[in-house]
Order: C-alpha cells, then sequence, then structure tokens
C-alpha cells in the first residue's frame, strides 16, 4: 500500500503497517502488530509533514509522500515526539526537503542534533499557543510533555477540527481498514497501551487534556493505531476516567505495607507497622503478603496507596525475588507525591533493607525514615519502635509532622 490515504479534504495519512511486530519496546506485546501513523496537510503554499515513521519503513514511506507531492513543496515539518518509532526517517526526509524547516518542543532541540547529526537543519520551537501558518491551513501548537517523553507536544489543526495528538490515544494495534468506526475491537489495545505508555504520567494527561478540552475536536490523528474519527470524546473521557484515581478511600489516605517473611519475624514487624498507621483513624491500613500477589494486583494498590512500606528479610545478601517483582513493575506506575519506607530482620548481613531504600529513592519517591533493621526475632521493644515507625510514617503521610529529609 504505497499510496497516501486522504482522510479529510488535503489531509492525508502518510503512515506505514508494521503487522508482524510482536513485543515493543521490549515490555508490551502486540498480539496485532502496530502501525506507525505519519499525515501531511496539502496547501496552496506547500506542504505540512507531521511526524515520520520508524527506519526500515522508510521506502514506503517517501512513497506516499511522493504520491502528493514532490520534496520542493516541503515547507515544515512537525515532530511531535523524537522516539525513533517516529523519526527514524526523519535525517533522510530532511536530506530530501532541505528547504523544510522543523518545528519542534524546546526540549527536542539537543535531541533533534543527535538524531540527525548534523547541525544543518532549520528549525523552530513551539509552545502552546504559538501557531503556524501556511496558506489556509492553521496549526495551534500544544505543550504536553512527559506523554510519554519530556519533548512531546501536540497540535491542533483549526479548520479542520483534527487533534494530532503524539503517542496519546494510540495503540498498538494494526487493522487495514485504518479508522476506529471501522477496525475490529481494539479496546483492550487502547486500554493495555493506556496502562504501559502513559498511566506513570497520569497528572501530564489530566494537564493535557485540559487543553484538549478546549478543543472542538472530531477527529483524532494519534501515532499509532487507528485513527479515532467517531466519538474522539469518548477516547478523551477514558483517558480522564483512568487517569483521575484518587488515593484515598472514604476520603481516608491508604498506606500499604508489603511483605516477606521467612520466620515470622519480617511479618511482626509489618503487623505492627499496620498496627501503628491504623492508630491514625484518618488512614487506612492494608497488609499484605507478597508471595501470594501477581503483578496487576500490585499495581492497583501501589496506584491507590499515597505511602507504601517495603519489609524484607536479607537472602544470600539480596532482596527476595517477590519484592524486586514489586519495585520493577512500579516502572508503570506515577510516584510523584508518594511516600515510601523499608523494614526487615535479618540474620548476619542484612543487605536487603538498605537495597530496597535505594531502589524507593531512585524511584523518586519520598523517603522521610531511615529503614528499620531488627536483627533476628524482634523483642517486645523493638515491635514496639515497629508500632512507632508506623505511627510517624503515617503522620508524615498525612502531613502533620514535619518531614525529614534524609
Ligand atoms: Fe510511538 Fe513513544 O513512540
Amino acid at each position: 500500500m504505497n499510496d497516501a490515504i486522504e482522510i479529510k479534504k488535503d489531509i492525508y495519512y502518510l503512515g506505514v503497517s508494521d503487522p508482524d511486530i510482536r513485543t515493543f519496546d521490549i515490555i508490551m506485546k502486540t498480539a496485532n502488530g502496530t502501525t506507525y501513523n505519519s499525515y501531511l496537510i496539502k496547501t496552496d503554499e506547500g506542504v505540512i509533514i507531521l511526524d515520520t515513521v520508524k527506519e526500515e519503513f522508510s521506502d514506503e514511506f517517501f512513497s506516499k509522500i511522493e504520491s502528493i507531492c514532490s520534496y520542493e513543496d516541503i515547507k515544515c515539518i512537525v515532530m511531535h515526539h523524537l522516539e525513533p518509532d517516529h523519526s527514524g526517517a526523519l535525517p533522510e526526509l530532511a536530506l530530501r526537503a532541505p528547504d523544510a524547516k522543523i518545528y519542534l518542543s524546546p526540549m527536542a532541540q539537543p535531541m533533534l542534533k543527535s538524531i540527525a547529526k548534523t547541525d544543518n537543519m532549520e528549525f523552530e520551537t513551539v509552545w502552546t499557543n504559538k501557531e503556524l501558518k501556511l496558506g489556509s491551513k492553521t496549526l495551534k501548537f500544544l505543550s504536553t510533555p512527559h506523554l510519554h517523553w519530556p519533548e512531546t507536544i501536540s497540535s491542533y489543526l483549526v479548520e479542520d477540527n483534527i487533534l494530532f495528538s503524539g503517542d496519546v490515544f494510540g495503540s498498538h494495534y494494526y487493522d487495514k481498514r485504518l479508522f476506529n468506526d471501522l477496525v475490529g475491537d481494539f479496546e483492550y489495545s487502547f486500554k493495555y497501551y493506556y496502562d504501559h505508555i502513559m498511566r506513570p504520567f497520569k497528572s501530564d494527561v489530566i494537564k493535557a487534556l485540559s487543553l484538549y478540552e478546549t478543543l472542538d475536536i472530531d477527529t483524532i490523528c494519534n501515532l499509532h493505531g487507528p485513527i479515532i474519527r467517531d466519538n474522539p470524546q469518548k477516547y478523551m473521557n477514558l483517558y480522564k476516567e483512568w487517569s483521575s484515581t484518587s488515593q484515598r478511600l472514604h476520603g481516608k489516605k491508604i498506606i500499604s505495607i508489603f511483605y516477606v517473611t521467612s520466620y515470622k519475624n519480617t511479618k511482626d514487624m509489618a503487623q505492627n507497622m499496620y498496627d501503628g498507621v491504623e492508630a491514625d483513624e484518618n488512614l487506612i491500613a492494608n497488609i499484605y503478603d507478597l508471595t501470594a500477589l501477581d503483578e496487576q494486583n500490585m499495581l492497583t494498590i501501589l496506584e491507590e496507596s499515597t505511602g507504601i512500606l517495603i519489609g524484607a528479610p536479607t537472602i544470600n545478601g539480596d532482596v527476595p525475588k517477590p519484592v524486586w517483582d514489586l519495585l520493577s513493575c512500579m516502572m508503570l506506575l506515577e510516584k510523584k507525591g508518594k511516600f515510601g519506607g523499608c523494614f526487615g530482620s535479618y540474620g548476619w548481613s542484612g543487605e536487603a533493607v538498605e537495597m530496597m531504600n535505594s531502589r524507593l529513592k531512585a524511584l523518586k519517591f519520598r523517603v522521610p525514615l531511615a529503614p528499620k533493621k531488627i536483627k533476628l526475632i524482634p523483642t517486645k521493644e523493638e515491635l514496639l519502635e515497629c508500632y512507632d515507625f508506623g505511627v510517624e510514617f503515617g503522620e508524615i503521610v498525612n502531613g502533620k509532622m514535619m518531614e525529614m529529609t534524609l
């Protein structure tokens, strides 16, 4: 399929299909393959290209451009996102269309140089309310950072009510019928994509939605999967619903305590911390044995919790695997505003507690208390210290106490 497809008058789809890809970005399964979407706007003063495609699909991409215009016609290239699946063909496009100016966010500027391997590209940085006018078309830019890279932007074609959303509202779902009202049921893929790509940036999703909501959008041209021309509001509402999860239950903040235990010592510490947290009637404490929790449940619990405490003994100088599983699934989670703390009983060296604590700090949790370590079997006094640890952690999460910086 080497001809561009007209999706509205003078607006063309230049995207390419990758139906056989089965894993994307290492972490995502792609049972239906994917697409790398790109668009072309034709005006009486020249052409705007919006994003390119993965490098290995360049030939098909350039054939599509050539089916519409000559390279001399291309005046502007808008890059909403510079990840290689969208910028792969950019260096070659810039060579073929030397008169084109590249529009991108200020954050993207240093990256552009390393992608293009040249300083000879003319570019302009853009942000919310800046406009690009070419012939009869007006493209308004929107700053939508962290969706899902720091440099991402969106744009809105005023005359045609089209939102070019970048990866936002994408799906890894190839279907040659192209439009959301014609393709098969891709909703599982739309949610899966959100969970893996956008969920860690929920607060940025909400900010982007507040910009989108000021616009009259009848079509969403995203960078992966079906173009959304039927009921775009439905998809915006879904993003709003998924990004608005409250971290409160019945108006109370949640602190979740996760532990693994060999001889019940770390479990006893966890239980006393739980009791300490529960002493505050404005908090809800949860306690979980990690050996019986699967990843989806971990994510749901983590998302709802304002504070988390993790306890583990040290085994062979390391943290036991169920705890690493918990710590690694946090890459799919927004950590902004969350508190963390660690504890554990140990026999000899006891490195696990510091390892977990370092990992929470690296993930940008606020870690206000020194980790709590107890050698082997906690005494009554030490269990009381665990209770106090729970009380103090709870007070910090609830904002009652000045947070200590450690
Ligand atoms: Fe589709 Fe973030 O690249």
